[in-house]
């Protein structure tokens, strides 16, 4: 694959600079530091240390102010070295040595060990788990400090069974870091519909299989109907009542609603709902019908309306004469947007291609942007970041993401099918795919303050070197200048594999 100028760079990371190591001046002054902070009885050489497992002296710091400082920076390692990682320079070479690579257990159970570190389980761990998350148990020597989950399965929701297809969730109570966005699975049987609802939040939906028929109307009076097939999305902004209804196969869909609260009191609003608790003198009022209508009214949100004995299935012209005679007309904005349709972006990486889409090409969804990312076998979704958080869904295959939180911190998540993820806003990350197939995902965006317009972006690491003077980003990653010229200045999206 013609990747030119972009092999080089990959190389970039593999050269880490080492701090030197003054071994006889640190000895000094770890005796006149040690006592100060406690006594001669304190003091026991590095070396001796219980906790300390390689043989060899800590690097001093290359960026403290003062040797002082360097020496008090080593000490308070030392101290801290049992509950943190340890960056001894032995341990630097063995993280040298180390490719980062997944660790692969083959058909044992995963353990906690990675190289020379860690140890097997002595009583065992839930290894199904385990299975899936490796990365959780046998971290790349890269993963630092305290990085807070940022993964949550769909498998790990609770469904709600009802008649007619069923639901689950993930909320800010299931995944906390995920404060803009909230999503849900969602299988419709045959003909079942969602009831008639509304949400104070936006809608975003993607189908995930059959067809799904959508009503809705806005509030200048005029109403919607469409049919989203497999890979289309629809969007109903905030307010807009709606209904879904499975085609003739049932359907199955994804929806991302753009605030993470989304079980909040005041979020969803069912029509069945508010009948069952209005006095039935106003109902009767307001419809001008006779009370005794509203006695088989449902009690209970029945959420899922299963199709009735004999459903009909309208084609879509005759669904849609009901918006022809709308003397107000059609919204202006249509809710489905025919992504299965938009020509693929190829990446200029080689590695796969996307679908973008924001408000410049779906109106109706001024609050949610999205790509849908295919990225091909070993292929590498390139070191980037955002403007604004990401929350992403994998629709096939596995992928591999680490997630730099600034700060020297970083943590590797492990992703499948049906599996969620927010990277905050900023957070550097790449996604690789790591399976025997194609990998398939979704990116979904939302604004910092709820209601506002947002559009696709996104920052290239890869670009952004290639962008500085080639002196410049020659000398801080310590390379020659020669390799970070051969680096694209165009963005590559997705990188095949080498
Ligand atoms: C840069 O790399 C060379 C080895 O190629 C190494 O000797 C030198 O110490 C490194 N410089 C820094 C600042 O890490
Ligand atoms: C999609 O639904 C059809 C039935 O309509 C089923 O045969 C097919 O296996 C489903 N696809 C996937 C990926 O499950
Ligand atoms: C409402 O319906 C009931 C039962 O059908 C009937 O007895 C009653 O007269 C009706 N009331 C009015 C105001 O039409
Ligand atoms: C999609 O690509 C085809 C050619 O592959 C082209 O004819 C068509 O105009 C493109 N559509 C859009 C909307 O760009």
């Amino acid at each position: 694959m013609a990747r030119k100028g972009y092999k080089g760079g990959r190389s970039v990371q593999k050269i880490v600079p080492t701090a030197k190591i003054d071994k006889m001046k640190l000895h000094v002054w770890m005796v006149v530091a040690a006592v100060v902070a406690g006594g001669w009885a304190r003091v026991v050489p590095l070396e001796q240390a219980p906790y300390v497992r390689s043989a060899v002296a800590p690097a001093l710091d290359p960026r403290a102010g003062s040797y002082a400082d360097a020496v008090e920076s080593a000490l308070h390692n030392r101290i801290a070295r049992h509950v943190r990682p340890d960056y001894s320079p032995l341990a630097k070479r063995q993280a040298a040595a180390d490719s980062g690579a997944i660790t692969d257990f083959g058909s044992s159970p995963p353990q906690p060990v990675r190289g020379s570190k860690g140890a097997s389980f002595l009583h065992g761990s839930n290894t199904d788990i385990d299975r899936q998350n490796v990365d959780y148990l046998s971290p790349p020597p890269t993963d630092a400090g305290t990085v807070p989950n940022l993964k949550w399965a769909f498998s790990l929701s609770k469904s709600k069974l009802l008649n007619g297809g069923w639901v689950r969730e993930q909320v800010v109570t299931d995944l906390p870091a995920s404060k803009e966005v909230a999503a849900a699975e969602q299988r419709l049987a045959p003909y079942a519909y969602r009831e008639l609802h509304w949400h104070r939040v936006a809608e975003w939906g993607l189908v995930l299989n059959g067809t799904v028929r959508i009503t809705a109307n806005d509030e200048d009076d005029r109403n919607y109907v469409a049919d989203a097939n497999k890979g289309d999305l629809w969007s109903f902004p905030r307010g807009v009542p709606h209904t879904l209804q499975a085609g003739p196969e049932g359907a199955q869909y994804l929806l991302v609603f753009d605030d993470g609260d989304f079980d909040a009191s005041g979020t969803t609003f069912a029509v069945d709902d508010w009948i069952a608790h209005t006095p039935r003198d106003v109902l009767a009022e307001n419809f001008g019908w006779n009370s005794s209508a509203f006695n088989s009214v449902p009690a209970a949100d029945p959420y899922i309306v299963p199709a009735a004995q004999g459903e009909t299935w309208l084609t879509i012209e005759e669904a849609r004469k009901q918006v022809e005679a709308n003397p107000a007309g059609e919204v202006d904005s249509p809710y489905v947007y025919r992504l299965s349709q938009q020509n693929k972006t190829q990446a200029p990486g080689g590695g796969g291609w996307v679908k973008v889409t924001d408000y410049r090409t779906f109106a109706a969804s001024p609050t949610l942007a999205s790509a849908y990312v295919h990225v091909e076998k070993g292929g590498l979704r390139e070191l980037h970041w955002h403007k604004n958080a990401e929350w992403g869904y994998i629709l096939k295959g596995k992928a591999r993401a680490t997630a730099f939180a600034g700060g020297a911190t970083a943590r590797t998540f492990d992703l499948q099918q049906g599996d969620t993820w927010v990277f905050p806003t900023n957070y550097g990350h790449y996604i690789q795919n790591v399976g025997d197939e194609e990998l398939e995902f979704v990116e979904i965006f939302r604004a910092p303050n709820f209601g506002d317009k947002v559009k696709f972006d996104d920052f290239s690491l890869s670009q952004w070197l290639a962008l500085v003077p080639p002196s410049v980003a020659a000398k801080q990653l310590n390379v020659s200048q020669h390799l970070v010229e051969q680096l694209s200045t165009k963005k590559q999206i997705i990188v095949a594999q080498a």
